[in-house]
């Protein structure tokens, strides 16, 4: 079988089945999934949690890896992610999820406080690299804690890397640093899509923070689904 995709004025042949044919049908669907907002249309225990399906998945196979003490979560808008990360948390036992969000609207702060999960979610509102709200992340974490975290606030190239800049020197070794949404370079050419994410995205700032911190590397095996919003985003602090 042969699919053929034309898009910019170029056209693309390759045979379905081969490697070349699931990257496309991947890279595709990753646009179809963005262009119908079907992210913002899924729950976790009653929430929205705002990612894909897949990327929830490897999401639960990270926290089972690194069975972290603290995920620190930049980005909670209703909280479901968070609540995910503290359900799978719940499981295993132990930890705890800090989520930072520059807006945490009462009528999410109420549900997330009214969860069967929230005992093990804490709350703080603002800017995820304003310095006193680091400083109040970093008032949580407990020496020796194990430190997990995802990045998924502002996905403008200045904004994630700030944060990179800011949030690696929490994360553990062999732990993870997260950057979500890298896709968002590979969606601008979608209807909704904006020329200006084509250079301004989080993954334009992981390949400038990998360029700079050796301290990290990618790891592909958690976007080895190839569907996914994370493209090379699953940072590991080398232990
Ligand atoms: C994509 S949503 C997060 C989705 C959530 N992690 C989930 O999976 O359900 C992005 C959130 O980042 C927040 N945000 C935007 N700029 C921010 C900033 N400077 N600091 C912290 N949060 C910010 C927005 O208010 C929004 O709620």
């Amino acid at each position: 079988m042969k699919l053929t995709l034309e898009a910019h004025g170029r056209t693309t042949s390759v045979d379905l089945f081969s490697r070349q044919g699931l990257e496309l049908v991947a890279g595709l669907w990753v646009k179809l999934y963005a262009q119908y907002r079907f992210t913002h249309d899924i729950t976790w225990m009653g929430v929205p949690i705002i990612q894909f399906p897949e990327d929830i998945m490897m999401m639960q196979e990270l926290i089972w890896k690194v069975r972290p003490d603290v995920i620190v979560e930049c980005g909670f808008a209703h909280g479901g992610s968070a609540l995910f990360y503290a359900s799978f948390l719940e499981l295993m036992g132990k930890g705890r999820v800090i989520g930072v969000d520059v807006e945490i609207r009462h009528y999410n702060r109420i549900a997330v406080q009214n969860h069967p999960m929230s005992q093990r979610v804490t709350m703080i509102e603002g800017s995820s690299v304003d310095p006193e709200t680091v400083a109040r992340v970093r008032s949580l974490i407990r020496p020796g804690d194990r430190v997990l975290v995802t990045l998924d606030s502002n996905h403008s190239k200045d904004h994630v890397l700030k944060e990179l800049m800011i949030y690696k020197d929490l994360v553990s070794p062999g732990s993870y640093l997260v950057a979500m949404d890298g896709a968002q370079a590979l969606v601008w050419d979608m209807p909704s899509g904006r020329p200006e994410w084509r250079e301004d995205n989080p993954l334009a700032a992981i390949e400038e923070f990998m360029a700079q911190n050796h301290e990290f590397e990618i790891d592909e095996h958690f976007t080895r689904l190839l569907v996914t919003s994370n493209p090379r985003g699953f940072l590991r602090k080398k232990t």
